[in-house]
Formats: structure tokens, C-alpha cells, sequence
């Protein structure tokens, strides 16, 4: 599936955020290296800390499928442009090669694309 479509996708997704406390609303689509596609919104908890990002949610679900290995992803807010933050990117490294595609979309800007590795640079690895 082509990142267009991916985004459309994600747009398709977006009403399923749950983000009542910062109102911030993400959703993220993932291709998988067979060709399947994957999506993760925000879910947000009124005990901050324990909300999980869209990036994650669609890389949980996911593994839980059965995919381990990720070509890209794209990621859409209407909120503003939603770059990973450093979990999502540790997350991400584990299931992609460091030229992973990452998408970043919003609304009346260009997308931006970046790669995993210039996102994380030096990443931890066992
Ligand atoms: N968030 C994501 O889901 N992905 C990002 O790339 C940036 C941040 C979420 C977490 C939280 O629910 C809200 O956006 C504000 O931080």
C-alpha cells in the first residue's frame, strides 16, 4: 500500500482516538513486511502515565497477529504534526531496520518523512 493510502487509511481511524485529556488525537497505520496493514489510535487514562500512543497501540496489535517485521508507518493528527516520541521510536526499533519509514501528517502542511535511524540514532540494542 502506497503512503497515500496509508493515509488515507489513518484519516479513516482517527475518530477512534481516545484523548479526552489532552484532546490530541492520533492515529497510526503500519505496514507489516508481508504486505498487511496494521492501525493504532491514542488511548489516553485519567492516571496520565499509563496512556498509550497510536504508534504503539498498532505495534502491539499488531505482534499480536503474528507480524514481527515492519516496512513503515504513517502517522496522522488533524492536531498538529504528531512526530514519535522516544518510547515509540525504542518500540519501533525492535520490530525495524533502521530504514523504516516514518510518516508524519496533519492537516494544511506537507507530511514529513524520516527514517528510523535518523530518528534514533546510537539505538539500545541487546
Ligand atoms: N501521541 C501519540 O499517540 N503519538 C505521537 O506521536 C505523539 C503523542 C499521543 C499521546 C497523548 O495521548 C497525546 O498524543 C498527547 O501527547
Amino acid at each position: 500500500m502506497t503512503s497515500d493510502e496509508m493515509l488515507s487509511e489513518a484519516k479513516l481511524l482517527i475518530d477512534r482516538s481516545y484523548s479526552p485529556y489532552s484532546h490530541f488525537r492520533v492515529a497510526a497505520v503500519l505496514e507489516d513486511s508481508d504486505g498487511n496493514i496494521h492501525g493504532g489510535v491514542n488511548v489516553e487514562n485519567s492516571s496520565y502515565g499509563m496512556t498509550m500512543c497510536a504508534e504503539r497501540s498498532a505495534v502491539f496489535a499488531a505482534v499480536a497477529t503474528g507480524a514481527r517485521r515492519f516496512k513503515k508507518i504513517v502517522i496522522y493528527s488533524p492536531d498538529g504534526p504528531p512526530v514519535p516520541c522516544g518510547a515509540c521510536r525504542q518500540v519501533l526499533w525492535e520490530f525495524c531496520d533502521k530504514d523504516f519509514r516514518i510518516t508524519v501528517a496533519s492537516d494544511g502542511v506537507p507530511p514529513r518523512d524520516f527514517l528510523l535511524g535518523e530518528l534514533l540514532p546510537e539505538a539500545f540494542q541487546l
